[in-house]
């Protein structure tokens, strides 16, 4: 075949028409304009596709076949090479967002803090063990209450004055007043009696919550941990001896404890306990005493057959002392300053 065949000259204008594609499709600057370039490149007046118009022109069959090979190749060059150019944008496109979102997370890194429990939830663990070492299990109830565990149970009927201590919050739940944010522990006493039975030797903490204005010494929502024996032939000498075992073993050997006599609606007698340090100041802690009859009888216990001794004081107020943290407040601010040096 010569030179100048008119299969020779499809040839070369097909190779100009490629080069040209290839050409622009390298000198494509974003994948925006190589979408466009792809656009044109296949518009009926674009070179290799009008070629195509022109293969009728070609008069043997064999010409033809020669020619449309030689054009198919060179059109699948070009989609190859259009593909291979629109992935390289894509991937720097992907690389140069990458690179503009990132955060600098490295000040985290270089300072290698562990986090740590709260003070409370320290204190309340502390608790926990010294109690279970005492041979105590621990119980749970609901922080929303009814009024008959929050109160009647506990030897607290309705016209009860001792009521009005406790500045209640109600929920807008049920009968007005039938429903509230339990205001202490002891209700969870009535749950456990209900559910376990004697010899029952329970230590109950948790959140409580009352209607105080925050001050230095007290909050609306608190920790109160409860105690309750209950069992066979149980004196106020166990009641007694179990304070002064846990002083020991929660704060030191040279810490003792004395009860003082006091009134609580739900122990007969009642007693408040104190604290003394080695340095000879006495503590506040909480209050304690004999279980009332009517309160075993709330749980379903005889108290014919068992007695038993219950007691409850706040956590918080411990870790206040055990700190020496001025204002109570400052433990609930969440100020890392303040938290991170316990
Ligand atoms: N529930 C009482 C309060 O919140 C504390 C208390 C006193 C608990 C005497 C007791 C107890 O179990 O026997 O003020």
């Amino acid at each position: 075949m010569s030179e100048n065949s008119p299969v020779d000259a499809m040839r070369r204008a097909i190779d100009t028409a490629r080069e040209g594609a290839l050409a622009k499709i390298m000198a494509a600057q974003d994948s925006a304009s190589l979408r466009d370039l792809g656009i044109e490149l296949s518009r009926k007046t674009s070179g290799l596709v009008a070629l195509k118009g022109e293969m009728g022109k070609l008069s043997s069959t064999a010409d033809k076949r020669a020619v449309g090979q030689y054009l198919n190749n060179a059109t699948t060059e070009i989609a190859a090479a259009l593909a291979a150019r629109t992935t390289e944008f894509a991937d720097q496109e992907l690389l140069r967002r990458v690179e503009n979102e990132r955060i600098d997370l490295s000040e985290l890194l270089t300072t290698r803090r562990r986090g740590h429990s709260h003070i409370v939830t320290q204190a309340t663990q502390r608790l926990e063990d010294v109690f279970v070492g005492l041979g105590f299990q621990v119980a749970e109830g609901p922080e929303v209450e009814t009024d008959f565990y929050n109160f009647e149970a506990l030897n607290m009927p309705r016209s009860h004055p001792s009521r009005s201590e406790f500045d209640t919050m109600f929920l807008e739940f049920g009968e007005p007043g039938s429903t509230l944010l339990r205001t202490h522990m002891s209700p969870v006493q009535i749950r456990v009696m209900k559910t376990w039975k004697p010899p029952i030797y329970a230590i109950m903490p948790g959140r409580a919550f009352r209607r105080d204005t925050p001050d230095a010494t007290h909050m609306p929502v608190f920790h109160q941990i409860e105690g309750l024996v209950v069992d066979r032939g149980i004196t106020f000498a166990h009641l007694a001896g179990t304070i002064e075992a846990f002083t020991k073993a929660f704060f030191d050997s040279e810490f003792t404890s004395r009860l003082r006599p006091s009134y609580f609606p739900f122990t007969e007698p009642s007693a408040e306990f104190d604290i003394r340090t080695p340095d000879g100041d006495w503590i506040e802690l909480g209050g304690c005493g004999m279980v009332h009859p009517n309160v075993l009888i709330s749980g379903g216990i005889d108290p014919e057959e068992f007695s038993g001794f219950a007691f409850g004081f706040g956590i918080d107020r411990m870790a206040k002392e055990r700190h020496k943290v001025d204002d109570i407040r400052e433990m609930y601010t969440n100020d890392l300053r303040f938290l991170r040096q316990f």
